[in-house]
């Protein structure tokens, strides 16, 4: 065992109970147990560490300013309300092999006064590793320090709270159309990792489920007309989207078989996931020289210009295709009138037929 030796902790033991003992003269708090400034008496010491018999060295600083400054600590939450075992010095002998261990034993006293978000993550893929064995997934205090401010990440700080574990792909993130405005440019209307993926709900993002719903994800920004016109961007890309040979299966399928796995592309599958560019991005999966090779991979024996098919995001006008546009401006005047003289030829000849019969039969009654 690697504790302190028994007379240091026994000084600072009896320092402490000083301390608490003329803390209390001024406290407020009449609850039982020693009060926050008692435990920090020895947790704010910079070098207080404690040693487990594997060598791993943990060190168990509380910084008071930092904790004051959290949502916690201006609440008055004392440190015995989550640390419920602990009630003075010495405290119950740690029976844990790892920090990693108390950590997770430990972050469970977060549903006592939060119960409606701890239900919430029970179901998410975090939870579901921990309980097949993967204690590396994230826990409530991997993203909220319960001992600092700010004990929530602000939107602009979630991609660093999600990269201390998905660091490649907040690497990709970062150099995205996506990533670059929301960290180089603050700007908050492009989206974080938990405008995707949830905040306490993560699912598991390679479902046929999660695949099929995610044009709509996109349409959340893309299809507002107001957000795009800020950037210059069509906010037409849902909508041809959706109309197109590819997107018309997928939402179709979203809505009747959900689960039902399809092979047509949805928006990612041609622009990326996390390393999602701007269209005239030369590296973009889309930009012109690239759309090729972005189209053959469901379409291998895709020729040269195989990718000038595309058109799916413009609706066709004069300018920009006007082959398309005419034939179907045709079919717009030609079918309807078709139709149209077709129905009043049927109509006419049916009344005409009609008034003939009904004049022989009136003048064969009238002889
Ligand atoms: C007399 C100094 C002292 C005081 C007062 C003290 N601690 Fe500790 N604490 C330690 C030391 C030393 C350790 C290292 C492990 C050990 O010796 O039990 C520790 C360990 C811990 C740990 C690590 C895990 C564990 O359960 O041992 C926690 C959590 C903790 N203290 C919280 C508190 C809280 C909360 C208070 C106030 C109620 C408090 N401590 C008061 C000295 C102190
Ligand atoms: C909101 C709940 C909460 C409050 C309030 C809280 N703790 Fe903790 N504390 C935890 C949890 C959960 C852990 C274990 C997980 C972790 O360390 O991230 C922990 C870990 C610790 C540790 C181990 C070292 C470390 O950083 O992991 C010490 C020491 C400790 N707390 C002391 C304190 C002291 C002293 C206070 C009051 C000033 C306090 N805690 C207030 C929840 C809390
Ligand atoms: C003893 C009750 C208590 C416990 C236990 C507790 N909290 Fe809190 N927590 C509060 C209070 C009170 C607030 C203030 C906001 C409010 O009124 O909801 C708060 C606020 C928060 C916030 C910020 C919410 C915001 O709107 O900024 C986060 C994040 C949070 N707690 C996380 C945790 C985590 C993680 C744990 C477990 C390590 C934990 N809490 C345990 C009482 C508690
Ligand atoms: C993977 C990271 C992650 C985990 C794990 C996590 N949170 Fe959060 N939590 C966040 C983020 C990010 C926000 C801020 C959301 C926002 O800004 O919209 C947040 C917000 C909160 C809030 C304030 C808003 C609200 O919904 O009430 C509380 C309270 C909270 N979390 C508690 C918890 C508790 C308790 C746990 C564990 C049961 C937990 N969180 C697990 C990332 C996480
Ligand atoms: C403490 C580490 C940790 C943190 C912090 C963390 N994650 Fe995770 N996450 C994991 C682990 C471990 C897995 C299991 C799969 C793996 O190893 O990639 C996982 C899985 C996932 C998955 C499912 C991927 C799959 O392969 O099934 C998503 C989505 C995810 N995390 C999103 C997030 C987001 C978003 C954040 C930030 C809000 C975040 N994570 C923060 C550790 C973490
Ligand atoms: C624009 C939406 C979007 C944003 C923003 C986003 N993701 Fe994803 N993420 C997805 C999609 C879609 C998938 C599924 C891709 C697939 O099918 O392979 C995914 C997959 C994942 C996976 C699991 C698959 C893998 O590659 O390991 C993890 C983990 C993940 N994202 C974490 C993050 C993190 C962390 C961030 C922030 C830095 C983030 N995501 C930002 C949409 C997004
Ligand atoms: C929270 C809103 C939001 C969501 C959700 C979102 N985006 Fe974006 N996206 C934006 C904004 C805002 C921009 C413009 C950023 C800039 O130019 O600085 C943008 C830019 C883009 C661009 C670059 C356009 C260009 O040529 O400049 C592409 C491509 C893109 N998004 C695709 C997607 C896809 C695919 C999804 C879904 C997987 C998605 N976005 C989800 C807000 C969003
Ligand atoms: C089959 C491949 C493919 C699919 C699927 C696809 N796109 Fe595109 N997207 C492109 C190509 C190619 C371009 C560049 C030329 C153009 O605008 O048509 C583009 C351009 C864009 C632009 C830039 C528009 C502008 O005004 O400059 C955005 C934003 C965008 N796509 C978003 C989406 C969204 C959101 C979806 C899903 C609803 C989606 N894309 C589906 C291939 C695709
Ligand atoms: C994720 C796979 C995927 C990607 C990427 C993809 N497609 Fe397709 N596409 C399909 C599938 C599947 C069909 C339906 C084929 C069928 O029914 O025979 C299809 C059908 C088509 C059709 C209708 C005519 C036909 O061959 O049946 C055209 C045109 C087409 N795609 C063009 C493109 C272009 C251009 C690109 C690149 C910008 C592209 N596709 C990218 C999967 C994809």
């Amino acid at each position: 065992m690697e504790r302190c030796p028994p007379w240091i902790s026994a000084l600072i033991g009896s320092l402490a109970l000083l301390l608490a003992l003329s803390e209390s003269a001024t406290a407020q708090q009449p609850e039982a147990g020693m009060d926050n400034a008692a435990c920090l008496a020895c947790h704010s010491n910079p070098s207080i560490t404690y040693q487990f018999p594997s060598g791993e060295v943990w060190p168990l600083t509380i910084d008071p300013a930092s904790f004051d400054a959290s949502v916690h600590g201006q609440k008055g939450v004392r440190c015995t309300a989550c640390h419920t075992d602990i009630t003075g010095y010495p405290h119950p002998p740690l029976t844990v092999a790892s920090r990693r261990y108390y950590e997770l034993e430990h972050y469970k006293s977060c549903e006592r006064c939060h119960p409606q978000v701890y239900r919430e993550t029970l179901d998410s893929v975090h939870a579901r590793q921990i309980a097949a064995g993967n204690w590396a997934a994230a826990i409530c205090t991997d993203c909220h320090d319960p001992h600092r401010a700010p004990t929530q990440p602000p939107r602009l700080e979630i991609p660093v709270t999600c990269s201390k574990c998905h660091a490649a792909i907040y690497n990709e993130y970062r150099e995205s159309v996506h990533g670059k405005a929301l960290i180089e440019a603050d700007n908050l209307d492009v989206p974080t990792c938990t405008d995707c993926h949830g905040v306490h709900t993560q699912e598991d993002p390679r479902t046929t489920r999660f695949r099929l719903n995610s044009p709509k994800l996109c349409a959340t920004c893309h299809a507002d007309p107001d957000k795009m016109a800020q950037y210059g961007l069509s906010a037409d890309v849902f909508d041809t989207y959706v109309a197109d040979f590819h997107g018309t299966t997928v939402v179709l399928f979203e809505r009747q078989s959900p689960d039902l796995p399809t092979n047509k592309p949805v928006c990612y599958d041609c622009h990326g996931v996390h390393n999602m560019k701007s269209a005239k991005d030369p590296d973009s999966q889309v930009y012109r020289d690239n759309l090729l090779k972005t189209c053959q991979r469901c379409h291998p024996d895709a020729s040269a210009n195989f990718s000038s098919s595309w058109l799916s995001h413009y609706r066709p006008d004069a300018r920009r295709f006007p082959l398309v546009f005419f034939v179907d401006l045709f079919y717009k005047i030609f079918i309807p009138a078709v139709i149209g003289f077709m129905g009043l030829y049927v109509v006419l000849d049916f009344s005409g037929r009609v008034t003939r019969r009904w004049r022989r039969r009136s003048s064969e009654e009238a002889e």
